[in-house]
């Protein structure tokens, strides 16, 4: 791997935590696949990232490369102190548990939440609307999707801001050190949190359900897959869709010409979010993945225990796929984008992400006529994983 060369992205400052897509499209323009060194001072790891959308796609559906880090002696944080979930798990292991959730997700079943997403909407709304201006995403997108999750999932009212503080540092960590307290602290309170819940009464709630499963037939979830389990539910069924809502408000209150066409015809807002999701969609890079084998890649040998990370935002700006790809369109065809991933760890989450942003973003322009940005909008948040702002001020 001698004459490699080490793209280092840290290198491009905070130019690239603002804004990634001229590298990204630097990259593509010189291939596929690059050798790069991560932003994040104490993370010195090299890897591969894949930014071509053919290759990204055709990667993310690649048996040869694993979740599950511990077949290759690599480990982070995550599978040392949470435990094993869907995202750092293959087959068998990932077939099992995908299979013990995914019916409570499914386009249906998500359907049936609609009535409860209008009305923790609307009453987010209620208490917004009278302030005549606020941070979006404090007052609304952040709340939106924490509620419908916790509520699914049966997880007691709780210090939202602290946990917001804390779940959002495991997604954008600020630097290796916040990262692993905010991994402890995370760890700590979902251990308690199934410890509370196993010694309360039976709960119609899908945590209960599951604790239910793994009590009667102790081999089916084991105490770490349990906690595994609320810790992705938990945190990948907010931390995203948060930024879905603010990233498509962000979108329309910065381009008026396509907000008026949104207004004049309410039935543009599916576009909206498609759009959203492949122009500035809310998970920059999927989860790293790692070669279970030597595998090519485009013509880039991959040696056995790499690492491999599938740039999803780099893959979705991809001209050859999507023409003038930073262009934010409403008419384009959005169809392929892999905002949501591909193959067997495609979000199991999909249905409701779509739901709640469509709900969220109908019901807060039918309520504010005038809305408008008040502000520039908070940073943006810093890692390769999530792409968002920390505030959206905005009025109405
Ligand atoms: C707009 C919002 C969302 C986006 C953009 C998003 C994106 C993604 C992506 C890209 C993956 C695959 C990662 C990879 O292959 O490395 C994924 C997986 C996953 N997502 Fe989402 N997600 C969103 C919302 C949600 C919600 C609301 C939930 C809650 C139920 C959720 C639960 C999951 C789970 C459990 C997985 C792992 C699936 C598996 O490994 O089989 N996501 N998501």
């Amino acid at each position: 791997m001698g004459n490699v060369e080490v793209i280092d992205l840290g290198a491009y400052g905070t130019r690239f935590t603002e804004d990634p897509y001229p590298v990204y499209a630097e990259l593509r323009a010189k291939g596929p696949v690059h050798r790069v060194r991560l932003p994040m001072p104490d993370k010195q790891h090299e890897m591969w990232l894949v930014v071509g959308y053919e290759e990204a796609r055709a990667a993310l559906a690649d048996p040869r490369l694993s979740k599950d880090g511990s077949k290759t002696g690599v480990t982070f944080l995550d599978e040392e102190l949470i435990g094993k979930y869907l995202l750092v798990s293959d087959p068998p292991d990932h077939t099992r548990l995908r299979k013990l959730i995914a019916r409570e997700f499914t386009p249906r079943r998500v359907e049936q939440l609609r009535p409860r997403v209008q009305e923790i909407t609307d009453s987010l709304l209620d208490a917004m609307l009278p302030l005549g201006h606020a941070d979006l995403v404090d007052s609304f997108a952040y709340p939106l999707p924490l509620t419908v999750i916790c509520e699914l999932l049966g997880v007691p009212e709780f210090d939202r801001a602290a946990f917001r503080k804390l779940s959002t540092e495991v997604v954008a960590p600020t630097n290796g050190e916040t990262e692993y307290d905010a991994f402890v602290q995370l760890a700590t309170y979902l251990r308690e949190l199934v410890e509370d819940k196993r010694c309360s009464p039976p709960a119609d709630d899908l945590l209960s359900a599951l604790i239910r499963t793994t009590d009667e037939d102790g081999d089916r979830l084991s105490p770490d897959e349990l906690r595994g389990m609320a810790f992705i539910l938990l945190i990948a069924g907010h931390e995203t869709t948060v930024n879905l809502i603010t990233n498509a408000v962000h979108a329309l209150l910065t381009r008026p010409a396509q907000l008026a066409e949104v207004r004049a015809d309410m039935s543009l807002l599916d576009a909206v979010v498609e759009e959203t999701l492949r122009h500035e969609g809310p998970v920059e890079n999927a989860t790293f993945r790692y070669a279970a084998e030597p595998l090519d890649i485009a013509g880039t040998a991959v040696a056995a225990g790499e690492s491999v990370m599938v740039g999803l935002a780099a893959a979705d700006r991809d001209g050859t796929r999507f023409p003038a790809p930073d262009h934010f369109d409403l008419h384009r065809d959005t169809r392929g984008h892999l905002a949501f991933g591909h193959g067997i760890h495609f979000c199991l989450g999909a249905p409701l992400a779509r739901l709640e942003a469509r709900v969220a973003l109908r019901a807060l322009l039918d309520r504010c006529p005038d809305l408008a940005l008040d502000a520039p909008p908070g940073a943006w948040l810093p890692g390769m994983l999530i792409r968002g702002v920390r505030s959206l001020p905005v009025r109405w």
